[in-house]
């Protein structure tokens, strides 16, 4: 049976475009012309392309020319681990050690540990707080030791489970005085926080369009001029030679469209999903006593730590499948945040990255907000949800005693 009434609350997996970026879209898809092809169509093809890389840079703080237009988020994180590792390398055979944070999305994860299998390098990666916030300490400790063998290090702007707003400027900073470059993936930062790439002092930072606003499968690597990237497409050489493939004209308008309205309205829409992500905290809190808040604690004066957008909470007995499973069939769609493999839930790597038990790992639910968000979506989570957490916190008991849990699993990690 359809629920009567329903909820999207999982923006961070995919938030939906706007209008002005779907008649964007959709105005250029009926165009032709391949943006690198001389003739007219061409020609204007790459204005289109080369107008939206003016507004992408002016709403990130960065010069056109830093703007390197991508397949979205995870191709964009690739091309920085392993197009910077690869460049460094060839000058600095001794640099092999890859920083990153234990909380990094899979998109920065893996190709950080594929490199280390295939092509030489040695991961370090870098503790967090019970907040799930980077140990500057500790990597100032690592560089002050080790950073003549360390190629590059890459720290996630904001975390995609539990919101966590990580100290990029500290991070920056501790590299500068050794001449490390930072990348930062922004993904979930970028349309919900301020991000200025000139003025954050990143070498290079990963943008998405479907998490603003814009359309899957594209996104940006804005990285400076001077940093040397070995390409991981090779083809026909556009983007400065570091992407090869078509460019995406259609695509790359879209974003731009959808990336400067999101950008200009942060001011705005981090007040309004503050407020409901405060009732829905606040909410939770009331409704389900044993639930933990996990990340950072919000909060409404200028020093908050976590997207404006993001509520995490575990629940004590129960799986977050079971959690997800019931909302969803009470019209309410959240995430559990975290993958599995071979269809066996597996607790989040950030959680445990942040202290917290395999088993209280296992229950837990991210809720995240964006520009559809109502307080009747609030209303209607905190209708179900006492007796979701009883049915699911029944189900982890019976499955307990039967042993027969954690057999079925969705494949989540946005
Ligand atoms: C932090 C983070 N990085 C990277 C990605 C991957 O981006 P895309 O879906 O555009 O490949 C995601 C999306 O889930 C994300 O949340």
């Amino acid at each position: 049976m359809t629920p009567s009434r329903s909820a999207y609350l999982d923006h961070a997996a995919t938030t939906p475009m706007s209008a002005a970026a779907i008649e964007a879209y959709t105005e250029q898809l009926a165009m032709t012309g391949n943006p690198s092809s001389l003739h007219a169509s061409g020609r204007r093809a790459r204005r289109v392309v080369e107008e939206s890389r003016e507004q992408v840079a002016a709403a990130l703080g960065a010069r056109p020319s830093e703007v390197i237009f991508t397949g979205g988020g995870t191709e964009a994180d690739n091309l920085a681990v392993k197009g910077l590792f690869w460049s460094r390398r060839v000058a600095h055979p001794e640099r092999r050690r890859i920083l990153i944070s234990t909380v990094e999305h899979h998109a920065v994860l893996d190709p950080a540990f594929w490199m280390a299998e295939h092509a030489g390098a040695e991961i370090v990666l870098l503790a967090v707080d019970a907040t799930g916030a980077v140990d500057v300490a500790a990597l100032r400790a690592e560089l002050a030791e080790h950073a003549s063998e360390t190629a590059l290090i890459s720290i996630m702007w904001a975390n995609n489970e539990v919101g966590t707003i990580q100290p990029v400027a500290e991070v920056v900073a501790a590299a500068r005085s050794h001449g490390i470059p930072v990348h930062s993936d922004a993904v979930q930062a970028v349309g919900h926080v301020p991000v200025d790439f000139a003025a954050s002092g990143l070498d290079a930072l990963t943008v998405s369009a479907h998490k603003l606003g814009g359309p899957v499968g594209v996104g940006a690597l804005v990285a400076k001029r001077t940093l040397e990237l070995t390409p991981v497409l090779h083809g026909g050489g556009q983007e400065r030679g570091v992407r090869s493939g078509t460019l995406d004209a259609a695509g790359i308008r879209s974003f731009a469209v959808a990336l400067g309205a999101a950008v200009a309205s942060v001011p705005e829409s981090t007040v309004r999903l503050a407020r409901l992500r405060d009732r829905l905290v606040a909410g939770i809190r009331a409704a389900v006593p044993t639930a933990t808040l996990r990340g950072p604690e919000p909060s409404s004066g200028g020093d908050d730590r976590r997207l404006p957008g993001n509520v995490h909470f575990t629940f004590s007995g129960c799986e977050g499948d079971s959690l997800l499973y019931l909302l969803d069939s009470a019209g309410v769609q959240a995430s559990t945040g975290s993958a599995c493999q071979a269809g066996v839930p597996q607790p989040s790597h950030v959680l445990l990255a942040m202290g917290v038990g395999e088993d209280d790992a296992r229950g837990a639910l991210r809720f995240t907000l964006g520009e559809t968000s109502t307080d009747e979506d609030i209303d209607l989570v905190l209708d179900v949800l006492p007796d979701v957490v009883a049915r699911a916190s029944a189900a982890g008991l019976a499955s307990a005693g039967l042993g027969t849990s954690r057999n079925r699993g969705s494949q989540e990690v946005h």
